[in-house]
């Protein structure tokens, strides 16, 4: 494994170099990389590198092997001009069949582990065909030498829960969370040492339940958002509310009755980007400090002191719901990790308050974010409109994790950047993500300095092992290691970031190893250059 990593950064050395000498490179830092001062063992000896995937983005098989449908099913099929091209994940990347193909891929790629989620909606009861799934593909994974973590829920709730009782926004589904993820703990806890109960909750329901274009669509009508029905100022805070409990209840069940037994362990991925004030202003550094708390805090907050941030306190009032004694002191220090998704940063301006307007989530923090000054952007855009490429971020985060938040163990469970998929590009073209690999090196870079400056992080998920079904976007943004060609059957293609493999060079085998690869990719410069000059 050591030799593995060594080879990838020399690569990434010499690759970044060789594209900086194009002057084609975006690359945010100085291009002066080198295995000598960032190579495998610059990292904790155990510490894990993976690559993360969601059930609704990857599974497919959507009325199959007694799934029953998911709000995004609903979703999609219901509004599909909410998404931008119209599609759904009823096929996605297909897992749901192919599990075994893609647990090779991640082999070959040398990956320690893999981060999946399992999906609510294969369980009506205990559906024997659901359970099949998710052994057989935990079962893979470990017959491979690949760790699994699994995510309890990654936002594919029952259209069940969602219709019976207005699924997150319903106190009741607190105890029915508890009841599924206990579930999980029992089928798959013998094997599964990784839980994380829920993913980026805030994405869920900004997206949810302030601006509606994520499933359910809710949203305040005055919005004009084309929302059926909701209330943008108070459902996402009552949602987030239940989050939190559902949460930290399922958390008790798991350390209460599993742990000691399975000696797991057990934590929530959260979202956040890092923000940068727009002036060294007070009134812009309360601002970005702000968009933490709205963001971030709102949940590690509360998992740290058992409140909700003094911001938010202060602002929302009394739209954000309060703890009881009781339920404070059971969501203080419920996990063992603190998983972050990290993927961006962007600026924060201090807004102030329209009286004339009405309360929203959107608007209550008193920030306005964006991630350009003056028309200048904070980093390189990606593919995604929210997505730009700032990888001190990265270490941003995480030092003010550590401080603020009391020394956390903290996994990177999401970082990765996209593409466009663009049809134009030939098979080779559409390989050469040549951007894709300068993102993972900057920010494992600058992870290394975090934890050099004592954070405690312990593994590195990138997203995503594949191009997936990204939400509102379908298919038109491409955030694989791997290509799906989707006029081709599904067929796999690692892409330059995971493999070189024989799609240059025929006397490779079809997966050289993620971490091999660049010895390859060393040939190719060397043989461009040798070309060229
Ligand atoms: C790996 O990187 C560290 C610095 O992070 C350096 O001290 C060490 O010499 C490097 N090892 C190799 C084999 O290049
Ligand atoms: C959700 O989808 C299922 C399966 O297609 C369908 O039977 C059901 O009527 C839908 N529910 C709503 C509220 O649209
Ligand atoms: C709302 O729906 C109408 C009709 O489908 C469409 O023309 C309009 O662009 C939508 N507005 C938003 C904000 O999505
Ligand atoms: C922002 O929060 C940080 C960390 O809690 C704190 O050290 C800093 O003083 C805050 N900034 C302002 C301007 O209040
Ligand atoms: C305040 O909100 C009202 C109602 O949405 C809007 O018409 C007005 O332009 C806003 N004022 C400012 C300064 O943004
Ligand atoms: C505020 O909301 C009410 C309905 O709740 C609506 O009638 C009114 O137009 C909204 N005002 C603005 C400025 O959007
Ligand atoms: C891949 O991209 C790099 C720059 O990003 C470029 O120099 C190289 O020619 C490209 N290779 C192919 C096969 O397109």
């Amino acid at each position: 494994m050591a030799m593995r990593l060594q080879s990838l950064l020399l690569g990434v050395l010499l690759l970044t170099g060789f594209a900086a000498a194009d002057g084609k490179t975006t690359a945010v830092i100085p291009s002066r990389y080198s295995s000598a001062s960032l190579n495998r063992s610059s990292f904790p000896s155990g510490f894990v590198f993976g690559s993360a995937s969601a059930s609704y983005q990857y599974e497919g098989a959507w009325n199959e092997g007694g799934r029953g449908p998911s709000i995004w099913d609903n979703f999609t099929h219901q509004y599909p001009e909410k998404i931008s091209d119209g599609s759904n994940g009823d096929v996605a990347d297909d897992q749901y069949r192919r599990y075994k193909e893609d647990v090779k891929i991640m082999k070959d790629m040398g990956l320690d582990a893999y981060r999946f989620s399992i999906s609510w909606s294969r369980f009506g009861g205990v559906n024997k065909e659901g359970v099949q799934y998710y052994n057989n593909l935990i079962n893979e994974l470990l017959n491979k030498g690949l760790t699994p973590y699994a995510t309890i829920f990654h936002w594919d709730l029952p259209q069940a829960l969602e219709e019976k009782y207005g699924g997150f926004l319903n106190r009741q589904i607190v105890n029915h969370f508890r009841d599924y993820a206990e579930l999980c703990f029992k089928l798959f806890g013998d094997r599964v040492k990784h839980w994380i109960t829920q993913n980026e909750p805030r994405t869920y329901i900004v997206n949810g339940y302030a601006s509606g274009g994520f499933a359910p669509g809710r949203c305040s009508a005055w919005q004009n958002l084309n929302c059926t029905s909701g209330d943008s100022a108070t459902e996402p805070y009552i949602v987030a509310h239940h989050f939190l409990l559902a949460h930290a209840h399922a958390v008790k069940v798991y350390k209460t009755k599993y742990q000691a037994s399975q000696k797991g362990v057990i934590g929530m991925s959260l979202g956040t980007r890092w923000f940068v004030p727009v002036s060294k202003a007070t009134r812009h550094r309360n601002a970005a400090n702000r968009s933490l708390d709205f963001m971030f805090g709102w949940f590690m907050e509360p998992m740290t002191s058992g409140q909700y941030p003094h911001s938010m306190q202060v602002l929302v009032k009394e739209r954000l719901p309060k703890f009881t004694e009781e339920e404070s002191k059971l969501i203080k220090g419920s996990f063992d990790f603190v998983g972050i998704n990290y993927y961006t940063t962007y600026y924060s301006r201090y807004q102030p308050h329209n009286n004339s307007a009405n309360a929203s989530y959107l608007t209550d923090a008193r920030v306005f974010e964006s991630t350009e000054l003056n028309g200048v952007p904070l980093g390189p855009p990606a593919a995604s409109s929210w997505l730009v490429v700032y990888p001190k971020g990265i270490q941003e985060i995480l030092l003010y994790t550590k401080h603020k938040y009391n020394d956390p163990l903290i996994y990177i469970t999401e970082n990765g950047v996209d593409e466009f998929n663009d049809p134009t590009l030939s098979l080779p073209q559409s390989l050469n993500d040549t951007h894709r690999i300068d993102y993972h090196y900057h920010h494992l870079d600058y992870l290394r300095k975090a934890i050099n400056d004592g954070v405690n992080v312990k593994g590195y998920f990138s997203w995503s092992l594949m191009d997936n079904f990204e939400w509102t976007s379908g298919y038109t943004v491409r955030f694989g290691f791997v290509y799906i060609d989707h006029d081709d059957g599904l067929k796999r293609h690692p892409k330059l970031s995971a493999t070189c493999g024989a799609n240059y060079y025929d006397e490779v085998s079809v997966f050289t190893s993620y971490f091999k690869y660049l010895i390859i990719l060393h040939l190719i410069s060397f043989n461009f250059r040798n070309y060229i000059f």
